[in-house]
C-alpha cells in the first residue's frame, strides 16, 4: 500500500474505535461515543487530535490480538466558546474505556501541555477502571494521572464529566479536579460496584442507588451538576467555562454589558414582615445578577446554602448565600463543606466573592457534634479567612452567633460589608437571648411569659438592627435593598485591583 494511502486508511480506523458493533451498542444504551462528545463539546472544525495511533503493550491473556488504535481514550485540543481547551474522552467500545499504561500515558501528557499552555482540561469519563489484564502498569497510570491531577489543582480549572459507569480508579482522578458533572441514569460512580458490595457487606443495592446521578449529587454531595442527558450535560460544561479564567493567573472573563437603571425596586417586597418567615435567597440572588446569568452548583446538596456563578455587569462572581428557605439557612456540616469548597475554588481563580447572609447560627445537637460540624465549619471559617479575592457580604436579615463571624464578616477580610435595614446582628435571636441574660430576673416574675416578650423586646430593640454594628465599622454601609446592585457593582469595581499577600508560608492546614 502506498505510504498516503497507509495513513489514510489508519486514520479511518482510529476513527472506528472498539469497532461498529461496540459502538451500535454504546448507542443501543443511549450514550454517545467518545468523539461524538467531543464533537458537540469543542468548536466546530477546532478539535485537533494527539495519540491516534497509540497502542497498548500488554501481552499477557492473549491482548496481543488485540490492539485498537488510540487505546480507549480520544485525547487532544481545541477550542470551547473561542478558548484554548484539553479535552480527554474515554472510549467505552474500547475495553469498557479501562485505564492502560498507554491510556494514561495520553491523559498525562494532555494535562502537561494544558498546565504549561495554562488552559483547562476536561475529562469525558466512561471507564471501567484499571484495565484488569495489565495489572500494576494501569494502576501505576491511575497514580501518574492523580498525581498530576493534584499538581495542576489551583493552576488550571479541571472538569469531570461522567458519562457512564465509572468504577474504582476511575472516580479518584473526577474527585481530584473541580467540578463533576453527571448524566442521570446512565453514569454511575463507585470505589467498588454492586457485586463487590454484595460479597463483602452482604448489601443488594442496584448501580443507580449506589453511585447514580440522584444519590451523588444530592446525598454525598460528590457531583456538583446533574444533567437529564449527555448533550444537556455537555451544554453545562461549556457554561461553567464560560465564568472561569484560563488559569490562576488570568483575571475572569468580561462580557459587554452597556449600564442602564441599577435600581431593583423588587428588592424592597423580599423580606418578610415576620423575621421567622422563610423567603427564597434566589429571587435576591437573580434581582442582582446580570439577568439570566445566574448559574447554581450544587443545586440538590445542602440546600440551606446557596452557591453559584453570576455576572455583575458583565463580570464572573462567585455567590454564596444562606438560604432562608431551607431549615431556616442555618449552618451545618454539608452546607459547610458545600460552601468552604466553592470558595476555594473562586479563590484559585481569581473569582471575586459575593455572600449574602441570612443565618441563624450553627445547628445544634447530636448528629452535628458527632459528625464534626466543628471541623467541617471551621473548613469555612478557613476558606474564608485565607480568601485573596475582592470580597463583598451584604446582610439580608439575620447574622447571628458564630455565623455572622464565619460568613465574610469584616474581621476575617471581607472588604466591603453592607447590611440592609432588616439585619440583626446578634449573639443570638432575641428569645433565647432573653431567656438566658435575664432568667434570674424572670424567675421572680408572677407573668413570666409576659415578662419574657417585654425583655426580648428590649433585646430585640437593642441588637436586631444593623446599627450597633455599624456604629463600629463593622458595617461599612447600611443600604436600602433596591441600592444593592448598584452598591455592588462600584464596590467590585473599586476592588478590581486588590492585591492582599498571604504570610509566607509552605501551605496552610485548611480543618480537612
Ligand atoms: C478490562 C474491561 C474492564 C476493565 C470492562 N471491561 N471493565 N476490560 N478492564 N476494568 C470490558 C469488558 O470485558 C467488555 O469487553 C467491555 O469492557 C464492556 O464491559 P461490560 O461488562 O460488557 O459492560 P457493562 O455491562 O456496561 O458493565 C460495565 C462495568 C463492568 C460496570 C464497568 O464492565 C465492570 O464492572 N467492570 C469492572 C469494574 C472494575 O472492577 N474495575 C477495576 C476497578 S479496580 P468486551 O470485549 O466484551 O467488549 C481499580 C483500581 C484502581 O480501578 C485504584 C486506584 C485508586
Amino acid at each position: 500500500m502506498k505510504k498516503r494511502e497507509l495513513l489514510l486508511k489508519l486514520r479511518d480506523e482510529a476513527q472506528l474505535g472498539g469497532g461498529i458493533e461496540r459502538i451500535e451498542s454504546q448507542h443501543k444504551k443511549g450514550k454517545l461515543t467518545a468523539r461524538e462528545r467531543i464533537h458537540f463539546l469543542m468548536d466546530e472544525g477546532s478539535f485537533e487530535e494527539i495519540g491516534a495511533f497509540v497502542q497498548h503493550r500488554c501481552d499477557d491473556f492473549g491482548m496481543e490480538k488485540q490492539r485498537f488504535l488510540g487505546d480507549g481514550v480520544v485525547t487532544g485540543y481545541g477550542t470551547v466558546n473561542g478558548r484554548l481547551t484539553y479535552v480527554f474522552s474515554q472510549d467505552f467500545t474500547v475495553f469498557g474505556g479501562s485505564l492502560s499504561e498507554t491510556h494514561a500515558e495520553k491523559i498525562c501528557k494532555l494535562m502537561d501541555l494544558a498546565v504549561k499552555t495554562g488552559a483547562p482540561v476536561i475529562g469525558l469519563n466512561d471507564s471501567g477502571g484499571a484495565r484488569i489484564q495489565e495489572g500494576v502498569v494501569s494502576l501505576a497510570g491511575y497514580a501518574d494521572i492523580f498525581y498530576r491531577n493534584t499538581m495542576a489543582s489551583g493552576v488550571i480549572p479541571q472538569i469531570s464529566a461522567i458519562m457512564g459507569p465509572c468504577a474504582g480508579g476511575a472516580v479518584y482522578s473526577p474527585a481530584i479536579t473541580d467540578f463533576i458533572l453527571m448524566v442521570e441514569h446512565s453514569s454511575y460512580m463507585f470505589v467498588t460496584g454492586p457485586n463487590v458490595v454484595k460479597t463483602v457487606t452482604h448489601e443488594e443495592v442496584t448501580s443507580e442507588d449506589l453511585g447514580g446521578a440522584s444519590v451523588h449529587s444530592g446525598k454525598s454531595g460528590v457531583a456538583h451538576f446533574t444533567a437529564a442527558n449527555e448533550i444537556e450535560c455537555i451544554q453545562q460544561l461549556k457554561k461553567l467555562l464560560s465564568f472561569v479564567p484560563q488559569n490562576c493567573e488570568e483575571k475572569v472573563p468580561s462580557f459587554v454589558y452597556e449600564s442602564s437603571d441599577e435600581t431593583r425596586p423588587a428588592l424592597t417586597d423580599i423580606i418578610p414582615e415576620n423575621a421567622n418567615q422563610p423567603y427564597d435567597i434566589r429571587d435576591v440572588i437573580t434581582e442582582v445578577a446580570d439577568a439570566e446569568s445566574f448559574f447554581e452548583v450544587h443545586h440538590n446538596f445542602a440546600e440551606n446554602i446557596v452557591v453559584g456563578f453570576a455576572r455583575l455587569a458583565g463580570k464572573s462572581i462567585g455567590i454564596v448565600a444562606n438560604q432562608p428557605a431551607f431549615l431556616a439557612g442555618v449552618l451545618d456540616i454539608n452546607s459547610s463543606r458545600k460552601a468552604a469548597r466553592f470558595v476555594r475554588f473562586c479563590d484559585c481563580f481569581n473569582i471575586p466573592l459575593l455572600v449574602f447572609e441570612d443565618v441563624p447560627g450553627f445547628l445544634p445537637g447530636t448528629d452535628q457534634e458527632w459528625n464534626g460540624i466543628i471541623t467541617n465549619g471551621a473548613k469555612l471559617l478557613f476558606a474564608f479567612c485565607e480568601a485573596t479575592v475582592p470580597r463583598v457580604t451584604v446582610i439580608t436579615r439575620k447574622a447571628y452567633g458564630g455565623a455572622y463571624d464565619v460568613m465574610n464578616s469584616k474581621h476575617i477580610g471581607a472588604d466591603m460589608n453592607f447590611a440592609w435595614p432588616t439585619a440583626e446582628i446578634a449573639v443570638m435571636g432575641a428569645k433565647g437571648a432573653a431567656e438566658i441574660i435575664f432568667k434570674r430576673e424572670l424567675d421572680k416574675e408572677e407573668n413570666k411569659a409576659n415578662a419574657l416578650i417585654a425583655k426580648e423586646k428590649e433585646y430585640a430593640e437593642m441588637f436586631a438592627n444593623p446599627y450597633r454594628a455599624a456604629e463600629r465599622g463593622f458595617i461599612d454601609e447600611v443600604i436600602l435593598p433596591e441600592e444593592t446592585r448598584i452598591k455592588l457593582i462600584k464596590a467590585f469595581k473599586m476592588l478590581e485591583n486588590k492585591v492582599t499577600n498571604l504570610p509566607r508560608k509552605k501551605h496552610g492546614n485548611i480543618p480537612l
